[in-house]
């Protein structure tokens, strides 16, 4: 039978919207989940909604409506975002479900039955926010040390869990298991934290002061902890939910996947109370960092939070996964801005892996009707094998150990997976193709250059389905493959040339639209997808700024001076069809243009080539200016320059279509 792989989220309580808290590490768990699946394990992937407790009961009296209600409006909420960002969990645990209550009383029981849980007196200082004791050292100037409110001193009888009992075998473990906390500062964390003595866990609340809970078994006037009630879900999850989890089948956990604030109920609370079930302990914790929006906390009062589902809605499930994932190394801190966003759109997505499916596509459709050829043994160079080893080492080497779940090191595995999308493009610049289709003399190693580009997708298509699930599925359309990524298709290595035969690429549309962040709106949101994201993407990755050169793009943004009628019509705008393209030697971003001005031909050197390589810009119809005064770029003169759109970067060059004949005045 294969190898079992459970993972979960925290349960999110239901107070509110989710945010891009909540979403983060669905996304992170998500990853895990279908990487795993991807290899042949049996995959229990879970998360769910924590309901219960003050904090919803009094989000509920705001909202003037009751507890049940309140949670019954809101878990739809989280069910469509999941929808919306792609999560395939197999799990959807509520804790309002009648059958977790069963669980969470039948653990109760036991712990109470084996004597682990007593009832006692216990006066202490008490955080309304936090729902939860603290103790005379602990509390600041009569603030509670979390979250910084007024707490109360309260005397009530209540039920207390043993957990200083298991102090020492808590520390044995940890001790003993260095991947159960990670990352290690974390793991340093809470090992200081045990070095003081631990206290035993109130686990009750009296229903006179929290009524909205599960009833203690063994006292109906008392509901649990909302935090015994909570933990207890990663075992109810696999016992209830879906006909075919077990607790045999999927316990112990392979990772809890949590944010640094709940780490310590999770490794010492969780942990002690598994430990006084006798149940063996999940093999790993992650705690991840916090993100900050532009450098500040993220809250309700500050109007800055996220909402996953407008990025979304605005940007794409999978370039919002992958931003995530991709900005910020898991478990530390990171910071959200729009323009860290849009900078990865549009350099690492459009102009990267966009840009390798599309100009790969496009040269097998000229070059090859489309059908993606065999490589011929006697022509391959050792270009063609280091991009053959990249790809192979990223997939089975790379990936595996960066997901293992003691590292989880997305940002590396994403950074590694575009190392090879830009191997790639290079591959393709370095190979130049269209100058091989010249010559007949060349159509063997033409084939190896189209074989090997387009298996370097292949194996691309595999190394991004667990981050972006819509989009390895898109890129394997276009390459004319029929791949169903939620299969085990990794479960055995795939070896470089192993595709199907004589595959046939279908040109669609681009993967990623370049996101316009040239133009402000009056609301400040200047970010559009750009017109350029129906056209066909283009070459290698910009990442520097055309110039000022003749080619370059015309600046906007930002300047008002006006100007008249008579000064625009001093520059004479004409279509042109661009009719020889070539890279300059030793330039990135120049290509060498011979268009076609109707009555006459000229040469114009475009600041483009970081965007568009000569095989993309070939056969285009164009505009120019074409009363410039001539310059020379890097020894080549240029007789005009080229209208783009795009501030700083060349987002798309102007084009029309062929209806306007060259020479066509613009204006
Ligand atoms: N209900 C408890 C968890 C119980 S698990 C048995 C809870 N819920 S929560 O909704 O308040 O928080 C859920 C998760 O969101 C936590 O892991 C928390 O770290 C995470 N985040 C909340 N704000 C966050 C950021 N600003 N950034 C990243 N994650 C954050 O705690």
């Amino acid at each position: 039978m294969s190898e079992s792989f459970y993972v979960t989220t925290p349960i999110y309580y239901v107070n509110d919207v989710p945010h891009i808290g909540h979403a983060y590490t669905t996304i992170a768990a998500d990853v895990l989940a279908r990487w795993h699946r991807l290899h042949g394990r049996d995959v229990f992937f879970l998360t769910g909604l924590d309901e219960h407790g003050q904090k919803v009961q009094r989000a509920a009296a705001r909202a003037g409506i009751a507890p049940r209600e309140h949670c019954d409006t809101l878990a739809p909420k989280f069910r469509a975002l999941w929808k919306q960002l792609a999560i395939a969990n197999d799990g959807f645990i509520r804790t309002t479900d009648a059958r977790h209550h069963a669980v969470v009383k039948r653990l109760l029981q036991t712990l109470y039955d084996r004597q682990l849980i007593y009832r006692a007196d216990y006066t202490g200082w008490y955080c309304t926010f936090d729902e939860r004791f603290w103790t005379e050292k602990d509390v600041q100037e009569g603030r509670c040390p979390d979250c910084g409110r007024p707490v109360e001193q309260l005397s009530e009888h209540n039920y207390f869990f043993r957990m200083s009992r298991f102090q020492q075998q808590l520390r044995d473990h940890i001790a003993g298991h260095p991947a159960f906390i990670r990352p290690e500062s974390r793991r340093n964390e809470v090992m200081g934290f045990l070095q003081k003595p631990l206290e035993d866990l109130s686990i009750s609340r009296p229903k006179s002061r929290v009524s909205w809970g599960i009833e203690l078994p063994f006292d109906h006037d008392y509901v649990t902890y909302v935090w015994f009630d909570a933990l207890a879900n990663y075992l109810s999850g696999l016992e209830y939910l879906p006909a075919r989890p077990s607790v045999d089948r999927f316990w112990p956990a392979a990772v809890h996947l949590v944010g640094k604030d709940i780490l310590t109920t999770h490794a010492v609370y969780w942990a002690t109370i598994l430990m006084a079930l006798e149940l063996p302990l999940p093999r790993t914790i992650f705690a991840h960092g916090w993100w900050t929006v532009n450098g500040e906390k993220m809250s309700k009062s500050r109007g800055n939070v996220i909402d996953p589902s407008a990025m979304v809605a605005q940007f794409g499930e999978d370039a919002f996964r992958y931003f995530l994932l991709r900005e910020v190394p898991f478990g530390q801190d990171g910071d959200f801005s729009r323009e860290s966003f849009v900078g990865r759109i549009n350099g690492d997505l459009a102009n990267g892996l966009g840009n390798l499916l599309s100009r790969t596509v496009t040269l097998i459709g000229r070059c090859r009707n489309g059908v993606v050829p065999r490589a011929d043994s006697a022509s391959v160079t050792a270009l063609d094998t280091e991009l053959r080893d990249a790809a192979t080492s990223l997939l089975h080497t790379t990936m595996p150990r960066h997901l293992q779940t003691d590292r989880i090191k997305y940002h590396r595995t994403l950074e590694a997976i575009w190392g090879l999308v830009q191997l790639g493009n290079q591959y393709i610049d370095k190979t130049a193709p269209w100058v091989l289709a010249k010559d007949a003399a060349n159509v063997k190693r033409l084939d190896t250059v189209l074989f090997h580009a387009a298996e370097t997708l292949r194996f691309l298509c595999f190394a991004v389905a667990p981050f972006m699930p819509n989009t390895a599925p898109a890129m394997a359309r276009q390459l004319g493959l029929s791949l169903d990524f939620s299969q085990a298709l990794l479960q055995h290595p795939i070896a470089w040339g192993d595709g199907p035969p004589a595959a046939t690429v279908a040109k669609g549309d681009s993967l990623f639209p370049r996101i316009n962040v040239a133009t402000r709106s009056p609301h400040g949101d200047s970010m559009e997808p750009s017109a350029a994201s129906s056209q066909p993407a283009s070459p290698a990755p910009a990442s520097s700024k055309p110039g000022g050169d003749a080619s370059s793009a015309p600046a906007s943004g930002g300047n008002d001076r006006r100007i008249t009628i008579g000064d625009f019509q001093k520059v004479r705008l004409k279509v042109a069809k661009i009719i020889a393209a070539e890279r300059i030697p030793k330039s990135e971003k120049l290509l060498k243009l011979q268009v076609d001005l109707g009555d006459e031909h000229r040469q114009i050197v475009a600041g483009i080539g970081k965007q568009y390589g000569p095989e993309d810009v070939l056969g285009k119809t164009v505009v120019v200016v074409a009363n410039l005064t001539p310059a020379k770029l890097m020894g080549v003169e240029s007789q005009g320059m080229v209208l783009a759109a795009g501030a700083d970067d060349v987002i798309s060059l102007v084009t029309l279509s062929d209806d306007a004949p060259p020479g066509t005045t613009v204006k």
